[in-house]
């Protein structure tokens, strides 16, 4: 506010957006290299999303979800079907992926109650995770520096701290396991059996630690995490808000996990927000296996086991039509497929990086490129705001997150685009490097 304020960083008014571009009131065109936080997966304003929303807002624009259904809503469940894991059969609506990630702490806790288990209240959670702002969100988050104000209200996880060497280089996908992940995960493991018994759930954001600093972990260390779990009788739950709908390069991050062979790797539940509309409107699913789903069912008609929790508009139908086009288009553009070209584009970004002294950790995953820059001493400005404005001077849209800085542009970006991004983000971090007052 006192930046704005004080005019050092004036909001830009935006007009419009089209494709991976935003552009100001004056005209000049950003690309979005952020996808507005992650948000945009087809390119901003597609004729067919766009089309399917004002079609059903002419028809029916919303009726409450208890006791009504709608074809909208229908048709989403459908379709997310067959996007995610058969065995995620049962989904339930939310409004975005706070309120996606709050659903499923809950659930998995009244599961637990449901089944007569209530000393499982525990979650294990990840070092600089974030699952958003709600106090559960912030709860099984371990993101100190926005959540400072209210440790008081964050009720007690088990976070799992790793080294440094945890969070990988490079291109992660392509990468062994890190060294020393055997004792790593005696660590992990003894978590599980020094709270025996009182383990609800291992939550987390799976391969990629998105606002905790696009932290990157490989998918065999993420395996046998996920195995030590499954063997100490406690409910595994995937936090895909960002990384689903083609971010790491497969439609969602727990597709790396060799499901076919590993059905036991699929998630109980997982949560998905963000690119769900495409990035046009807000919407939270939390998917669930069937197992959970029964244990809600009320034979007795008494409400017992009811999950007591619902928001105004759920499932609201210009939404859900919003997420069916975005999903139908995202299939017929085989846009998740395309991202195998950010590859060689962002390969070449890496090996250039590395004439850079001041940059350090560079990797890659899908369709993120990320790196962390030393702090230039002599700067009184942030990086944050340093970067802004020399990449919004060059028509590009950055935003670092403390001294990381990364790309992830909308998944319908071309070549000469993402090339040009990689290029401008280079150029600003050289500058913040050589500049001094
Ligand atoms: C992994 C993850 N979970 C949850 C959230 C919260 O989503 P929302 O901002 O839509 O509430 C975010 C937001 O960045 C996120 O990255």
């Amino acid at each position: 506010m006192a930046h704005v304020d004080t005019g050092l960083f004036p909001t830009i008014p935006i007009r419009s957006a089209q494709g991976s571009y935003l552009t100001d009131t004056s005209g000049r065109r950003i690309l979005d290299a952020i996808s507005s936080w992650w948000t945009c997966t087809v390119g901003h304003c597609h004729p067919k999303v766009v089309q399917a929303i004002q079609r059903q807002a002419g028809t029916l624009d919303h009726v409450m979800f208890a006791g009504f259904t709608h074809a909208p809503a229908k048709a989403l469940a459908e379709e997310l079907a067959s996007w995610v894991h058969p065995q995620l059969s049962q989904l339930f609506f939310s409004d975005d992926g706070s309120t996606a990630v709050e659903a499923a702490l809950k659930i998995a806790l009244q599961y637990w109650h449901n089944v007569g288990k209530d000393s499982k209240r525990l979650f294990v959670t990840l070092n600089h995770a974030y699952h958003g702002d709600t106090v559960g969100a912030m709860s099984l988050g371990n993101s100190g520096g926005f959540h400072g104000p209210f440790q008081g209200l964050r009720f007690k996880s088990l976070p799992f701290t790793p080294p440094d060497h945890f969070w990988q280089s490079g291109d992660v996908l392509n990468l062994e396991p890190p060294t020393g992940m055997e004792d790593l995960l005696s660590f992990f493991r003894q978590l599980f059996e020094t709270n025996a018994g009182q383990i609800a759930a291992l939550f987390l954001e799976p391969l990629v630690l998105g606002a905790g600093g696009m932290k990157m972990m490989s998918p065999a260390l993420l395996q046998a995490m996920v195995r030590i779990a499954r063997s100490h009788d406690c409910l595994i739950i995937f936090d895909e808000v960002m990384t689903g709908f083609g971010r790491t390069g497969k439609a969602f991050a727990m597709d790396h996990l060799n499901l076919v062979q590993r059905p036991e790797n699929v998630p109980d539940l997982v949560c998905l927000s963000k690119g769900i509309t495409g990035g046009t409107l807000p919407l939270g699913v939390t998917l669930t296996q069937q197992k959970i789903y029964d244990a809600f069912l009320d034979t007795g008609l008494d409400s017992r086991k009811t999950f007591f929790h619902g928001h105004s508009y759920t499932a609201n139908p210009i939404i859900c039509a919003a997420a069916c086009a975005a999903l139908q288009v995202l299939r017929e553009e085989s846009l998740i497929e395309r991202t195998s070209e950010f590859r060689p584009i962002y390969l070449e970004t890496l090996r250039e990086l590395q004439s850079l002294s001041d940059v350090h950790n560079t990797r890659m995953m899908g369709t993120i490129l990320a790196m962390d820059v030393n702090k230039n001493q002599a700067l009184s400005e942030s990086f944050s705001y340093f970067i802004f404005k020399k990449a919004t001077d060059q028509g590009i849209l950055l935003r670092p997150i403390g001294q990381m800085i990364y790309l992830m542009p909308p998944l319908c970006t071309s070549g000469p685009d993402l090339s040009r991004a990689s290029n401008i983000l280079l150029d600003c971090v050289s500058q913040y490097g050589s500049s001094s007052h």
